[in-house]
């Protein structure tokens, strides 16, 4: 096989993307503009040794490659002398390029590993000396003008600031995807002159270099013009997050996943999805997200991270490097914190919050609780406004509570604490010591009520009144009550008359 380099060019400031980030970091559903072109280059042609041409902050730029395509090689243009300038020092970088030299804008994200491939391998079975990507377009200012020869050729690109107006009417645009034959693109790139509108080293010009010398030149149509668009300020970055955006929904819907609307639903492209799975209005699935077969997620989710398993049901909830169990129920209202892990058919319910926890299969966490740093056993249910006290001000401690054990609301359990299996706790406590298997943990004092205290202490206040009336009102009721059954006992020949009314207490 012929041995391939790819050469993506990212120098380039963007400058209408007024962003102190360089352009091609910007992201783009799941990964950075330049991640996105490293990823089509990768899947479309396989493991080719790769350069990238860094310039304006080219640090950033660097960090990135680092992280996500290490094997790339990042190669300095400190000054942007041009694209062609950019191709030459790639070139010079490394010794004896030869094959096939792929180069492609960094700033050109939606374009197809597919159409890569076929690019490539017409490229390579026609024995030519470049290949140009070009599309139709509805609108084609500010790019290169594709210019045929009579017998339908390519003879050259000319840059929209120095094109003449029969040019500037022709909608056959140069993408800045292109491959060439390593040896004859060195040679003319030393070639290229600069006497243009912008002063720069052209890389399109190599093309007429290349016709003119009598080299095979061909051009390629590509079928989906979306693939062509570029980026350069950001109503264009949603205009391609609105594309990318279909084209990734439409792709799920093809393989069986329910999205009730599409415009609304934004899945990286990095997240997969199952069969039967059922994404609601307004949710996000991003970054490494799972979504196992026929489970319901959203309206109102954005999962992050995130794996969720089959059967489960995610409603309204944010939640960060968790893992959800099959059949296990989130929300309305939850937020789940990295290390929030529930097991099958668990519950993690309405404004409750979950951070490096487990929930054990079946276990509940319903209303308005705090679960950090935990581990609740299978079948335990956790009462109603409860929290994990797990911070002491310098350390995070663990609570542990066993299997099947059922926890009062308004609970604070202060860990390190564990409560054993099978055990109670009672509503309002504060658990700051161990309780052991099929105790009940009680700590809270015992009531007491202080009689009148509302109409001594509050008079005339609408408390008072309310006390003094269902006092009033208990009082009569005794009465009634009294001589209800003083006539009861009338009746039945009984005679009580004349007894003192009950006392309200
Ligand atoms: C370039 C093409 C144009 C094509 C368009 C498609 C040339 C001369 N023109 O135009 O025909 O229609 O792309 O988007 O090539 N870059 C460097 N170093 C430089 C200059 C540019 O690395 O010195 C990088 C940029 O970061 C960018 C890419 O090359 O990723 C294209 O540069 P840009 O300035 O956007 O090219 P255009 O003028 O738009
Ligand atoms: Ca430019």
């Amino acid at each position: 096989m012929t041995e391939r380099t790819v050469v993506i060019l990212a120098a380039g400031e963007g400058k209408r993307m007024r962003s102190s980030r360089p352009k091609v970091l910007h992201e783009l559903l799941g990964r950075s503009l330049i991640g996105h072109v490293l990823a089509a280059a990768r899947e479309g042609l396989g493991q080719a040794s790769t350069l990238v041409v860094v310039g304006h902050g080219a640090e950033l730029v660097r960090e990135h490659l680092a992280e996500v395509a290490p094997q790339a090689h990042p190669v300095l243009q400190a000054e942007q002398r041009g694209t062609g300038h950019a191709v030459r020092l790639a070139l010079e970088a490394v010794a004896d390029v030869t094959g096939t030299v792929v180069v492609l804008n960094g700033d050109v994200p939606l374009v197809r590993p597919r159409t890569l491939r076929e690019l490539v391998a017409a490229h390579e079975s026609a024995g030519s000396t470049a290949s140009v990507l070009t599309a139709e377009v509805a609108d084609p200012s500010g790019l290169g003008r594709i210019v045929r020869a009579a017998d339908g050729g390519l003879r050259s690109i000319v840059e929209e600031r120095d094109a003449s107006a029969d040019e500037l009417a022709i909608r056959e645009i140069n993408v800045g995807m292109y491959v060439f034959e390593a040896s004859a693109l060195r040679e003319l790139l030393g070639k290229l002159s600069s006497t243009n509108d912008q002063g720069e080293e052209y890389l399109t010009d190599v093309v007429a270099l290349m016709v003119a010398a009598g080299l095979g030149v061909a051009a390629h149509l590509v079928g989906d013009p979306t693939e062509a668009l570029g980026c350069n300020d950001r109503v264009e970055l949603a205009g391609l997050r609105a594309l990318l955006r279909t084209r990734i929904n439409t792709g799920w819907m093809r393989v069986g996943v329910t999205i009730h609307d599409p415009a609304t639903t934004w899945i990286d492209v990095t997240a997969r999805l199952e069969r039967d799975a059922v994404i609601e209005p307004n949710t996000q699935l991003r970054g490494a997200t799972t979504v196992a077969e026929a489970a319901v997620v959203g309206p109102d989710v954005t999962l992050i991270d995130t794996t969720v398993g089959a059967g489960a049901v995610v409603l309204r909830a944010h939640a960060v490097s968790a893992e959800i169990g099959p059949g296990a129920q989130v929300g309305p209202y939850a937020y789940l914190r990295p290390g929030a892990r529930l097991a099958r058919k668990a519950k993690i319910g309405t404004f409750v919050e979950a951070k490096n926890a487990e929930i054990g299969e079946g276990a509940k966490v319903p209303h308005l609780t705090y679960v950090g740093d935990a581990t609740i056993g299978e079948g335990t249910n956790i009462g109603a406004a409860t929290v994990f006290v797990n911070y002491d001000g310098i350390a995070k401690h663990r609570t542990v509570i066993g299997r099947h054990a059922r926890t009062g609301s308004d609970n604070m359990f202060v860990a390190p604490v564990e409560v054993g299996d099978g055990a109670y706790t009672a509503a309002g406590s504060v658990i700051t010591k161990d309780v052991p298997p099929g105790a009940l943990g009680v700590s809270r004092s015992q009531q007491r009520n202080i009689d009148g205290w509302v109409e001594r202490k509050r008079p005339g206040t609408a408390a008072a009144q309310a006390a003094a009336a269902a006092r009033d009102g208990d009082a009569r009721a005794a009465v009634a009550r009294d001589s209800e059954a003083a006539r009861d006992t009338a009746d039945a020949g009984g005679n009580n008359a004349g007894e003192e009314p009950a006392s309200s207490n």
